[in-house]
Parts: C-alpha cells; structure tokens; sequence
C-alpha cells in the first residue's frame, strides 16, 4: 500500500502573518483520520519558523528548491545542508517554473537530486510536458527523458526514497487540470517505465499529480489507481480547501 502525500507548494506566497495563520488552520484540521501524509513548502526565508511552528504535529514542511553545491561561494543559494539543519524533510527538485525560468536543465536536476539524498532528505521530482510536446505527441518522450536523466546519475535504487510529481504545464497555474484519464496514462506509463528497471520499487514509488489540483476536481483525481496524492499550489494558500484536498486524500 501507498500512503497518499499531499504536498502544498506556497511558491512566492505568504508573510509571517498569513502563514502562522494558514498552518495554525492546518494543524487544527488534522486530526489524524486522514490517510495522507501532508507537506507545506514554504518559501525559504519562513522554513524555520514553520517547522517550529509544526513541531510535533501531523503536518511536515518541505522546500521549493536546494543548491547542487553542497557549500561554498554560492551567493544567494542554500545547500541541502541546511534544508535538513533547519528541519526539512522534502525538497521539491525541478518544478517547472524552475525549467524555465530559472534556465534548470536536466543535469543540474540530477544534481539537485542527488544532494537532496545524501542529506537523508526525500526529493519529490517533479516531470511534465507542455502544451506543445503534448499537442506533438511527444508527451511520454520527454517524460521519460526527464526521469531517465536523473537516474542515469544517480541510480534506479535511488527512487526507493524519491516521490516524483507529474505536472503537465499546461495545467499549472491554469484552472485547466488534466483529466483522470489523462492523468492516469502518465502516471501508468512512469510507473511501467520504472517496472522495467525495477518492479517493487515502481510498486512503491509514490507519485503525485500537480496542476489546477483543486476542492473540486482532487477526488476524482486521487481515485485513478496509479495516483497517490497531489502538489497542489493555488489552492493550497486557502486553508479550508486545502484540507479538503487532504481528506479527498483518504
Ligand atoms: P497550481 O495548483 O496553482 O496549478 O500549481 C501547481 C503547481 O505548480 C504545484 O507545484
């Protein structure tokens, strides 16, 4: 059995007010009858305080984003070193928005990754096609390249201790999600993939689907078979809808 994770990705939200309120909410609403596993990523500068804030609760808190370099001359960057210093459990690896924007290719995410690791923490990989590579039906090639680039480097046992999150970029950040349907084929096809490596880890390998995951549209999302959770962003800044993502869990 899967434990379902749902994974609350803040992006560059919040402020020391609004976050003490939100996690104070969360904190209130689980009360240990839900079945997932819940994790809040806070923007970097708050980590601190929201694990403090979360100590000893059913609510753990994971980072947007680690260096490759494990310390140095690295101005403005934070090693997974500190991440686990400081009380992280899981580091998102690879976001999208750090694709493109942030110019991350796939050698620097296999290097995140592996740094992730060897600090005992849990990456969760994020993958995805956009628009484009979907509409040229090339969805599962660029999927698969992302995950075999990671493992390449750092090996296929390594995703015995890894969640990998698909999000399609058309769907982040949209109101459009992918459908059940959808959904599931990426995630059959990912899992199959790794079963061809290495079956009981792709048994055990959580992943979760991210993009416009919302109130509305979580349980049908979480109910495909191969779908064991979500990374949520929008929706996970709103206290009461988030908690209902989490119960739409298990
Ligand atoms: P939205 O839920 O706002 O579409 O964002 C998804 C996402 O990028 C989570 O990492």
């Amino acid at each position: 059995m899967r434990r379902p994770i749902v994974v609350g990705n803040w992006k560059m939200h919040g402020s020391r007010a609004e976050n003490t309120a939100l996690v104070e909410h969360l904190i209130q609403g689980l009360d240990g009858r839900q079945a997932a596993e819940v994790i809040v990523c806070p923007p970097h500068v708050y980590l601190q305080e929201v694990v403090r804030q979360t100590k000893d609760t059913l609510l753990h808190v994971g980072a947007q984003n680690v260096a490759t370099e494990p310390s140095g001359a690295h101005t403005g960057e934070v090693s997974a070193a500190m991440l686990k210093d400081v009380g992280c459990r899981y580091v998102i690896v690879a976001h999208s928005e750090r694709r493109t924007l942030y110019r991350e290719d796939d050698a620097m995410v296999a290097r995140k990754f592996r740094a992730v690791l060897s600090h005992g923490l849990t990456p969760i990989l994020c993958v995805g096609e956009t628009l484009d590579e979907r509409e040229n039906g090339t969805t599962e090639a660029v999927i698969a390249r992302q995950i075999e680039s990671v493992v390449a480097v750092a090996g296929i046992d390594t995703l015995a201790h890894a969640v990998i999150a698909y999000e399609p970029v058309w769907a982040i950040g949209t109101g459009k999600n992918a459908t059940p349907d959808e959904a599931q084929a990426v995630h059959r096809f990912i899992r199959d993939r790794i079963a061809s490596r290495d079956g009981n880890i792709a048994a055990g390998l959580r992943i979760l689907y991210g993009g416009s995951v919302k109130a509305g549209n979580a349980a049908e999302l979480f109910a495909m078979p191969d779908v064991d959770g979500g990374l949520v962003g929008g929706a996970s800044l709103k206290g009461d809808e988030f908690m209902d993502i989490c119960a739409a869990a298990g």
